[in-house]
């Protein structure tokens, strides 16, 4: 065992200075990169433009019941319906992540100095939030589909979330929100088979969600040296809790019924699916490669992250 020598409390507040510097100049850059790309989807978008014929509304690949029985059975027809309502789904979780991120964003920077760049960038990315949520409503209005709210029990594990959680483990939360669909966005906005306002949209967000992802995983990444061993441990724990939840709520199964299937025979459909497992973990890696290197994946909370799904 070691004991703390003055030349260590001495080594650690450097550290601890570094991390700071380190975390403004993260932020000035990410300032920069926001002023010179950020959209207006209401101006950048045709929102008019009819939807065309035989398109699809999210890439076959990435629609939950791919290469199932069921799926084999689907005219061409139903199938790009299907699509239509997984990516009305899947931005109404957009949604339903970015409105948990905002307050979290807002608890993030309370006691910060506003005039930090730190803070700013955080109010930066509210801001683009904001847009979002708005672009995600108004993708799913032009669609003529649903909206898709998360499962009551979800809902409620939100609001206790977004009120208590500790920084660390809001940041945790952020990425598993960004990441995947930031992945299945990546692959959706070059597919010419897809519709091209929902193209734009992907690439909006894309394009917006870099800086996101970055400043989360540089804060996550200091938080793990700084956070008190507690709040470390409760962080494994939690993400491994939202690891399972998320990949529950990934797809509201009222897809289904709204298309024409039999949603139980679905669920289960999906749930055996070899495809689908592939593509959500494939859809982590980035994400857990990263969680991995910097300790978050560790005893308890990564047996929840393998019983998720998420983690091979
Ligand atoms: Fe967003
Ligand atoms: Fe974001």
């Amino acid at each position: 065992m070691t004991t703390l020598t003055d030349a260590d409390a001495v080594d650690g507040l450097r550290d601890a200075l570094g991390l700071l510097k380190d975390r403004e100049q993260v932020a000035e850059r990410l300032l920069e990169s926001s002023a010179r790309h950020s959209f207006d989807p209401d101006e950048e978008l045709d929102w008019e433009a009819p939807f065309e014929e035989g398109k699809w509304f999210w890439p076959p690949e990435l629609v939950s019941l791919y290469d199932t029985p069921m799926w084999r059975r689907m005219s061409e027809e139903q199938r790009i319906l299907l699509s239509r309502h997984e990516a009305a789904a899947l931005a109404s979780l957009g949604i339903w992540f970015e409105l948990i991120l905002m307050q979290l964003l807002v608890r993030h920077i309370y006691d910060k100095a506003a005039t930090s760049a730190h803070v700013r960038y955080a109010l930066t990315e509210i801001e683009d939030e904001c847009r979002h949520s708005k672009m995600f409503a108004r993708v799913i209005t032009r669609s003529g589909t649903p909206w898709y709210p998360v499962a009551r029990v979800h809902q409620n594990l939100g609001r206790l979330f977004k009120t208590i959680s500790t920084t660390p483990g809001s940041f945790t939360a952020t990425l598993l929100g960004e990441e995947v669909l930031d992945w299945m966005q990546r692959l959706t906005f070059p597919d010419e088979r897809v519709q091209p306002l929902i193209r734009g949209v992907t690439r909006i967000h894309v394009v917006e969600e870099a800086r996101h992802v970055r400043y989360a995983r540089e804060e996550l990444r200091r938080q793990m040296v700084t956070a008190p061993r507690w709040s470390q441990e409760f962080t494994r724990l939690t993400s491994g809790e939202f690891a399972r939840v998320f990949s529950v709520a990934f797809v509201n199964p009222e897809v289904y019924t709204q298309v024409g299937l039999d949603r139980r025979e679905a669920v289960a459909q999906v749930k055996a699916s070899g495809h689908r497992r592939d593509v959500m973990q494939q859809g982590s890696r980035r994400l857990t490669d990263f969680l991995d290197d910097i300790g978050v994946l560790r005893g308890a909370g990564r047996r929840l992250w393998k019983s998720s799904g998420l983690l091979a």
